[in-house]
């Protein structure tokens, strides 16, 4: 019998224990959680393996703050950094977020070098530049996680106004995870029926707004931290479809070398996922509105690359 996976998690606040609770619940790896707080990934972690004979998942779970423990892990998914406070933009995170997760990086590089990286931290694309750079692991066992979250909103809100169910839902979010998102409700459905024929222009205008202003609408909301449950689960998911081999199209942030005419920079658009990580870009054809929208985004993530000088 093969052994468990192992799957490490930077990072033991809200994102980072959710995580683990997700990855644990669903039984698909042991967890290491990591952080630099002494006695809270370790009081996380005793807690979650608790719960463990009542929701019956075999999985060890482990609470540190030593890389030594994280040792080979299957993939590292990483959500160390501040989170904002209300009034921030995610950009406003870009140094000291850039430090952090590049210290982070040298040390997964150094105790899982054959892993998967996924980052969650902000803001989102360009750290995953700075873990892609550091790390010098290729391009398609680094990517970021944001994509799912942002086709999760406007999942939930198109649900909402259809009233129907969210699994009748699909969503597609271009992009950076950032103002300038792309939410394309061209490619966006509601039992195969695109969104565009069910909804007015006002309707989805209304929720294009909302969905790009959704993880602001959070730190509005809960004042002392971002969003949580939803970012967890995304990179779950994206977990689950490598250790897996699901080979599932996901919308995540990963580096672009001239698709979608982007060049030398992690911006969301649709991969398949599978056991070797991202084995395809997936190019969809888009129009000239949308092909501009998705220039302006990748322009506002190149502004944070020249900043870092990466
Ligand atoms: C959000 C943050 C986590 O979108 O980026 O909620």
């Amino acid at each position: 019998m093969a052994g468990r996976h192992k799957v490490t998690v930077v990072g033991a606040g809200n994102v980072g224990a959710t995580a683990a609770h997700w990855i644990a619940s669903k039984e698909l790896a042991d967890v290491v959680l990591v952080d630099i707080v002494e006695g809270v990934p370790q009081g996380k972690s005793l807690d979650l393996a608790q719960a463990a004979p009542i929701d019956g998942f075999d999985v060890k779970l482990v609470g540190t703050n030593s890389y030594a423990e994280t040792a080979n892990s299957d993939v590292v998914i990483i959500t160390a950094g501040l989170p904002r406070k209300p009034g921030m933009s995610r950009d406003d995170l870009l140094k000291t977020n850039s430090d952090i997760v590049g210290s982070v990086t040298d040390q997964v590089a150094k105790y899982s070098p054959n892993s998967f990286i996924i980052i969650v931290s902000n803001p989102l694309d360009a750290m995953a530049q700075v873990a892609f750079r550091r790390s010098g692991f290729p391009k398609n066992r680094v990517m970021g996680m944001a994509g799912i979250l942002d086709s999760a909103r406007m999942r939930c809100f198109l649900a909402e106004a259809l009233d129907v169910s969210v699994e009748n839902v699909t969503a597609f979010v271009l992009g950076g995870h950032g103002d300038t998102m792309v939410p394309l409700p061209r490619y966006s459905t509601c039992a195969g029926i695109p969104v565009t024929e069910l909804l007015s222009e006002k309707e989805l205008a209304a929720i294009i707004e909302r969905t790009a202003n959704g993880g602001a609408e959070i730190v509005g909301l809960l004042k002392t931290g971002s969003a949580f449950y939803a970012p967890s689960l995304g990179a779950v998911e994206m977990t689950e479809a490598i250790l897996k081999d699901k080979k599932k199209i996901l919308p995540c942030a990963v580096f672009l070398e001239g698709e979608y005419g982007v060049n030398n920079l992690f911006v969301g658009v649709p991969v398949k996922l599978g056991k070797n990580g991202v084995e395809q870009i997936i190019e969809i054809s888009l129009s000239n509105d949308e092909r501009a929208a998705l220039q302006k985004s990748a322009a506002a993530v190149q502004e944070l690359i020249d900043v870092l000088g990466i």
